[in-house]
């Protein structure tokens, strides 16, 4: 059976390409999407997209990966320095996770060298752009084969 693959992103990166380009890249969240949409249907995979500005909704959006999905690919943008909620949640499902950032959250400001969310997940990648995305969900589909 196709793997199921749940991508999420947290605050502000529906902006991608308009936000901040020299930081965090020209690609938009629908051309990074349609990459990694391609690489998971040349590995045969299924993949769902999922964005939001709220955390709660976050943390729902989670609770409902049980069952459905086989593995989960986040970015949790600046909630990944506060938000214990989203790491209780990924806690809570215990479905394979990984943390991506576009940009090497430790060599940046103070306050994003810490992520919190990282815990609940089995590994990141950070610093790539939007490989970090494709780095990931490679790992990912190579752990769930
Ligand atoms: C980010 C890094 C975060 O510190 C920041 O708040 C983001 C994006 C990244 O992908 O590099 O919104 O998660």
């Amino acid at each position: 059976m196709a793997k199921k693959i749940l991508v999420i992103n947290g605050p502000n990166l529906n902006l991608l390409g308009e936000r901040e380009p020299e930081i965090y890249g020209k690609m938009s969240l629908t051309e990074i999407n349609s990459k990694l949409k391609e690489f998971a249907r040349k590995k045969g995979a299924d993949i769902e997209f999922y964005q939001s500005n709220f955390e709660g909704e976050i943390v729902e959006k989670i609770q409902k990966t049980k069952g459905k999905f086989d593995g989960i690919i986040i970015n949790p943008a600046a909630l990944s320095h506060t938000s214990f909620s989203i790491l209780d949640a990924l806690k809570a499902v215990d479905i394979p996770s990984i943390e991506v950032h576009l940009t090497n959250i430790f060599s940046r400001e103070e306050f994003r060298k810490n992520t919190v969310t990282a815990s609940g997940c089995g590994g990141i990648v950070s610093g790539f752009g939007w490989r970090s995305y494709l780095y990931g969900l490679f790992e990912l589909l190579d752990k769930l084969s």
